[in-house]
């Protein structure tokens, strides 16, 4: 098992596993070219027998870059964040279904968080609330994070704008939840 940065020739097979498990165009090849050779946007995956079977995508911002990039909330983040100069938000964390259960989202959080945790002290994860909600969250609390907010229809916007579907809600408007999950290097204030 390889866990390696992100390159051009993973994105079929990232983009196949982002349609099975967070629904058919959530991501795009378009979203995926952020993530090559920037130092703001990190993107990393796991290969196993030159087989991609996992992915996970982080972005630096400064806490106002944050409060713009949220889907709501947005003075809670800001207010929550203001303290950091950098912070570190981690968008998705995907794991091939045939593959699951066998530690590769574990290793995904684990070495991500390791390498993010190096130039940056402040780490953010919002987690869709779905039944593998719950193996998230307890993979994010595994690796020092803490559940902090709970934001109902937090994709209902933007699922109607974009026009995605939601594997649980269908057509758009997604009705589903998420969860805020934080990890702070310094002693916490929240
Ligand atoms: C969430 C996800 C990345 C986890 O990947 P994974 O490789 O299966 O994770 P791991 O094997 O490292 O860990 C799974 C853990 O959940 C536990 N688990 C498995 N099925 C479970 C269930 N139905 N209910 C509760 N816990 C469960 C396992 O026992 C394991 O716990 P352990 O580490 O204490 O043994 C993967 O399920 C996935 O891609 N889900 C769809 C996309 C998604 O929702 N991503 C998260 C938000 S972007």
């Amino acid at each position: 098992m390889r866990f390696i940065e992100l390159k051009k020739n993973h994105f079929n097979q990232v983009l196949d596993i982002s349609n099975r498990t967070l629904g058919n165009n959530y991501l795009t090849k378009e979203y995926l070219n952020q993530y090559l050779s920037s130092e703001m946007n990190l993107g990393y995956v796991i290969v196993k027998q030159e087989k991609v079977i996992g992915f996970t995508s982080i972005t630096i911002l400064t806490p106002t870059q944050l409060k713009d990039t949220v889907l709501k909330e947005s003075k809670w983040f800001y207010e929550i964040s203001k303290t950091h100069k950098n912070i570190a938000l981690r968008k998705q964390t995907i794991v091939d279904p045939n593959s699951m259960n066998q530690g590769f989202g574990n290793k995904l959080v684990e070495l991500s968080t390791k390498e993010v945790g190096k130039i940056c002290d402040f780490q953010l994860s919002t987690v869709w609330k779905n039944e593998e909600a719950a193996i998230m969250g307890n993979l994010l609390i595994k690796n020092g994070f803490k559940l902090c907010k709970k934001i109902a229809n937090y994709w209902s916007e933007d699922s109607s704008l974009k026009n995605y579907q939601c594997p649980i809600c269908g057509n758009p408007p997604c009705k589903c939840v998420t969860e805020v999950y934080i990890k702070k290097n310094a002693p916490d204030t929240i």
